[in-house]
């Protein structure tokens, strides 16, 4: 029921005004380094990196939090406190930061099944040939193993609400393995040269 309602409630936010200002993003996001690391890199495989991401990325993921679509305790109390301004400016410094860099010493064998698989099943022709993301769509390279693996798992099962159902379809039938392998493969990607 949720779903024609948050994408209304995205359109009205993406045509309202305000530029979003990277300086401002920066002094906000002294908030978020304790879990998601300096510059937006983060040390611990269950916390995200967000250097990297797409600005829209951020936003719709903070406006999820915000009107508890999407659930993790901590996130949902920040984003109850921020302004669609907030959002903005925190999108658009995460946007403008290095992303990091493609995981070395992980197994090779996994790496290339996962491959195999995110070509069958077309994920790149919405998170981009070298998964660097666009728009709302999330960069994956780089990003942690245990993370991608615990959102594909709820993203599959439900127990993540994405924006309109198109990741939700996406990840229906990976098997736990084929999730294993294709957070493998998103977690080595290498992105050159990176996008800011
Ligand atoms: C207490 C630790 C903590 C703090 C502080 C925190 N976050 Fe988070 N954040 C998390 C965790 C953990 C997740 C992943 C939640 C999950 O597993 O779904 C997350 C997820 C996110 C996501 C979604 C990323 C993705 O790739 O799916 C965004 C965007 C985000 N946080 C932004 C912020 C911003 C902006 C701030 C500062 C204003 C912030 N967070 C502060 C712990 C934190
Ligand atoms: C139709 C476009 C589309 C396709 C195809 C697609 N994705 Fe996604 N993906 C998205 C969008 C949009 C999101 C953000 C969902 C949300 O609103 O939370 C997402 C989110 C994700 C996330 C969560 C990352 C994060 O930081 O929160 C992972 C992991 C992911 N996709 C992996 C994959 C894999 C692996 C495939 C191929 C099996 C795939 N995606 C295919 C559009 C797509």
């Amino acid at each position: 029921m949720f779903k024609p309602l948050l994408l209304a409630t995205l359109t009205a936010f993406a045509c309202t005004g305000h530029a979003a200002d990277i300086a401002a993003g920066k002094v906000k996001a002294q908030a978020c380094i304790a879990c998601h690391g300096a510059n937006g890199l983060s040390s611990v495989g269950s916390f995200p990196s967000l250097a990297g991401q797409p600005s829209l990325f951020i936003v719709y993921q903070l406006i999820q939090f915000r009107g508890d679509q999407r659930i993790f305790a901590p996130m949902n109390a920040l984003a109850e406190g921020m302004s669609d301004a907030d959002m903005r400016d925190l999108g658009a410094y995460f946007a403008s930061l290095p992303g990091p860099s493609g995981a070395t010493g992980l197994d090779a064998a996994k790496i290339a099944a996962g491959q195999r698989i995110a070509d069958a099943s077309h994920c790149q022709s919405c998170h981009t040939p070298d998964l660097r993301g666009q728009k709302q769509v999330p960069r994956l390279a780089g990003q942690h193993v245990d993370y991608l693996k615990a959102q594909l798992k709820g993203l599959r099962d439900g127990t993540r609400m994405d924006i309109d159902g198109s990741m939700a379809s996406a990840a229906q039938g990976l098997s736990d393995a084929d999730i294993d392998a294709l957070s493998h493969f998103a977690a080595a990607m290498k992105v050159t040269p990176e996008p800011h």
